[in-house]
């Protein structure tokens, strides 16, 4: 033991192990193994069993089962029972149950970081400091919306029944991102956790036989990929929630396409930390600590590109070596270690192998001077220097503790930089400049932005992705979204087959009306355009006469919109003002013109009372011009001393397929909410009705939308929208047509993981403003860029 003066003069740290004689008595009562969670009960382990191993001593730990089909099955089954009462409860009384859940967790917090790190390997630090605080925190504001969704969320209702798979990395962080808005929201549950890290959601469950939740309102399955796959297509899973690998989020994307289920996904990242000259550097470097060395680097979020502006890098990358001289790796119940295990032997290979690719592709990589443990997965930390935007360890997670380096010059280099990444989950900005943190905040494409700091969390802040870090967003009102349904969201009648097909031969007839332009063209980048292959196909009215011929667009001509759509930029930075403006004169436009709109729909027979289809759209037009300027976001309330905005954000180009109901009303259903939060659009309009469009355009021409905002195709629905759906540069795509196209539609996107609203092929009621109409279609024309602005010193 050394004495008081020797450790005076060495400042060494002895050993400070948390005791885990409470969860190792715990786990000795559960040695034979864990069962599954289903209708209030444990399943008897059985034999076929998944050794749970603790990363940092290789023991083993605990058995749980590998759940088959029929375990699923049983535990959707009693989710399903369960459903009925338990969305008929009041707020209130759901209420009571989460804060239980919430104060149960509180008093047994010690128990559970013990076991968390003892599971995954991440410091007991952590556990106690940061997830497990943050599970309660989530349950208490869960139970606030539970409390408030009638007041708060009129006219929603439950999804139903919910699928939920989850990683490995937060594992009991991630069960109550999942289950608490799914809980408030009145739904039930089959969650399945990552077959590396089951044993908080087994303690968990027992905690809620304790406080007495309702048989089947939770329901835990055990079991790796395959079991989560039969979660996901299990046919009476109303929705799936997935957080994990950009890789399986897109196997589910496609395995489900066209079922109807609601989806969300929480994927990878490769988020930029940016780091200006004028930042405070020693914030900065503490910054990287919590970016990338926080929980061995195994963070969606974590910044792992650290980009630095030129004139400070050589300081910054000094300060930084000297700080990683200090990082303490070991022993992750020890309460003085930065570090602890990655979670598996297997990972720590596919780090290993990573950091090989780097340094084979000519990167320096630059290590702690740590020992490490002789067992156990540890991974000493560190960065890369002369990584290059190019390299495989840019552009891939390595999910452990090394980032990858660059340096910038200018700000428009480094959004640049930051937004050359397929993800886009996250970023942090550092900079003693709010007008520089804030406009690289709003240039950056990433779901959330941290200035000056780096993955904070907080129940009430939207959390979530751009591009290919998924949709959807977790906590705070976004995060409810995910779990209620609307009426609209029901299944409605099937919707008919458009009423021709395409043809092709040249038009001869006679048009009913004289004034219809027979040959109607597409417009594209603000300019009328042949079809691009000449074709045309005939249009039928009402009478079962050809009343003119539509373009027939191919995939070249969604190209040609989608490039125009990409250049005209300028729309989303205009003020809500403007755009408001150009909606009300939209309106006023389409109103000047409304009997000839009524006639031309009248010819098309597709509406039966069109003057007031025509009158219905003139309205509906000044209701989003009405909304441009107040569909907001909001500041909300989580950390002290921290300004927390939620940003709602146009897409970029999206793509929309009009039905053929209602075929004015419904294509500017479609268009006005996109356009109106500053979206540029490709729409393809009814395929059976078409000629309308040919009308639009030249209302668009007078109301002052500039070119490229609105593009209109005219051809066959299917074709078009399987372009649109495979086109990386659209980022979001509405779809109304049939069951079928729907699923073509969602298999397609799942390229870029865009955010895809599609109808199944089912009606949707135009007129009623409920259906047709509404901030719905608003939220789906956005993303939630949250925004992290401390204050004070
Ligand atoms: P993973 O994505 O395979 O695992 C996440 C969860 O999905 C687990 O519960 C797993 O059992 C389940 N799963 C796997 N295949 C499935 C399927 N076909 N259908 C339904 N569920 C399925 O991630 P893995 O293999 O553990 O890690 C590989 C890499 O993925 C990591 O190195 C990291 O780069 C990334 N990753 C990212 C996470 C994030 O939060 N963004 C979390 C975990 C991993
Ligand atoms: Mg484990």
């Amino acid at each position: 033991m050394p004495s008081i003066k020797d450790i005076m003069q060495t400042m060494e740290y002895g050993p400070a192990p948390e005791s885990n004689s409470e969860v190792r008595a715990w786990l000795d009562e559960r040695a034979a193994g864990l069962g599954h969670f289903i209708n209030g009960r444990f399943t008897a382990p059985g034999d076929d069993l998944i050794e749970v191993v603790n990363p940092a001593t290789e023991e083993v730990i605990g058995r749980v089962p590998k759940g088959v089909a029929a375990d699923v099955d049983a535990a959707v089954r009693a989710a399903r029972a369960a459903l009925p009462k338990w969305a008929a409860l009041s707020g209130f009384e759901r209420a009571r149950y989460l804060y239980a859940i919430a104060r149960h967790i509180q008093k047994r917090e010690r128990f559970f970081a013990v076991l968390e790190t003892m599971d995954n390997g991440k410091t007991i630090r952590e556990t106690r400091d940061i997830d497990i605080p943050l599970v309660a925190r989530h349950f208490y504001h869960h139970a606030g919306w539970a409390e408030l969704v009638d007041d708060e969320f009129p006219d929603h209702t439950p999804v139903g029944v919910c699928g939920q798979i989850i990683p490995w990395n937060f594992p009991l962080l991630m069960l109550a991102w999942k289950v608490a808005p799914a809980l408030a929201a009145g739904n039930t549950v089959v969650l399945k956790p990552a077959d590396l890290t089951p044993m908080t959601a087994s303690a968990f469950a027992e905690l809620l036989v304790e406080i007495g939740l309702p048989a089947g309102v939770v329901n835990i399955v055990h079991g790796d990929g395959e079991t989560g796959a039969a979660i996901a297509g299990h046919a009476d899973i109303d929705k799936v929630a997935f957080t994990g690998s950009t890789d399986v989020g897109r196997v589910i994307r496609r395995q489900i396409a066209g079922s109807g289920k609601k989806l969300s996904l929480e994927l990878g990242g490769k988020s930029p930390f940016i780091v200006l000259e004028d930042a405070d550097l020693d914030g900065a470097v503490e910054g990287v600590v919590d970016a990338i060395w926080f929980n061995q680097g195994e963070v969606c979020c974590a910044g792992s590109r650290i980009l630095v502006q030129e004139g400070v890098a050589r300081r910054f990358f000094e300060k930084l070596t000297q700080r990683m001289k200090t990082l303490r790796v070991g022993d992750p119940l020890d309460k003085t270690m930065d570090i602890g295990a990655v979670v598996s032997k297997k990972q720590l290979s596919r780090i290993e192998a990573l950091l090989e690719t780097g340094k084979a592709e000519g990167a320096t990589l630059n290590v702690a001077p740590v020992e490490l443990p002789k067992r156990g997965a540890f991974c000493a930390p560190g960065f890369f220097t002369g990584t290059a935007s190019s390299h495989t360890v840019s552009q891939v997670e390595i999910f452990g503790p090394v980032a990858t380096t660059q340096t910038f010059r200018t700000l428009g280099e480094a959004v640049a930089l930051a937004n050359d990444t397929r993800y886009g989950l996250a970023a942090s900005v550092w900079s003693e400049n709010v007008n520089r943190a804030i406009e690289l905040a709003a240039r950056v494409k990433a779901g959330v932005v941290w200035i000056n700091g780096t993955n904070m969390f907080d129940a009430a802040a939207p959390f979530g992705g751009y591009r290919e870090s998924g949709f959807g967003r977790e906590g705070g009102r976004s995060g409810m979204l995910e779990y209620l349904a609307l009426p609209a969201d029901k299944k409605g009648k099937p919707r008919p087959a458009p009423t021709l097909v395409p043809q092709v031969q040249p038009f001869t007839g006679k048009a009913d009306l004289p004034e219809i332009d027979i040959t109607a063209k597409l417009y594209i980048g603000g300019k009328q355009a042949r079809a691009d292959g000449g074709q045309s196909y005939t249009v039928i009215g009402k009478s079962g006469q050809a009343i003119g011929q539509a373009g027939l667009a191919n995939r070249k001509d969604v190209r040609n919109a989608v490039e125009a759509a990409g250049k005209a930029t300028g729309w989303g930075n205009v003020t809500g003002h403007n755009r408001a403006q150009v909606l009300y004169f939209l309106a006023e436009n389409l109103s000047q013109r409304r009997a000839e709109f009524a006639a031309a729909l009248a010819a098309s027979g597709a509406s039966p009372k069109a003057e007031d289809e025509v009158e219905l759209t003139i309205r509906r037009a000044f209701w989003y011009a009405a909304q441009v300027d107040k569909f907001d976001g909001a500041v909300t309330a989580t950390k002290s001393r921290h300004v927390t905005m939620t940003v709602n954000e146009p897409f970029g180009t999206m793509g929309i397929v009009a039905p053929d109901e209602a075929p004015l009303l419904s294509l500017l259903s479609l268009i006005l909410p996109a356009i109106a939060l500053g979206n540029r659009v490709v729409a393809v309009a009814s395929q059976s009705h078409p000629l309308i469009a040919a009308r639009l355009y030249q209302v668009l021409e007078t109301s002052d939308i500039p070119g490229g905002v609105v593009n209109l195709l005219t051809g066959d629905r299917d074709v078009l929208a399987r372009t649109l759906a495979e086109h990386d540069d659209v980022a979001a795509l509405w779809y109304c047509g049939s069951e079928e196209g729907s699923a073509m539609v969602e298999k397609a996107s799942a390229g870029n993981l865009k955010s895809t609203w599609s109808d199944n092929g089912r009606l949707r009621d135009w007129r009623d403003p409920k259906q047709g109409q509404g901030r719905e279609f608003l939220r789906r024309a956005c993303q939630v860029k949250t925004i992290w602005l401390p204050y004070g010193e």
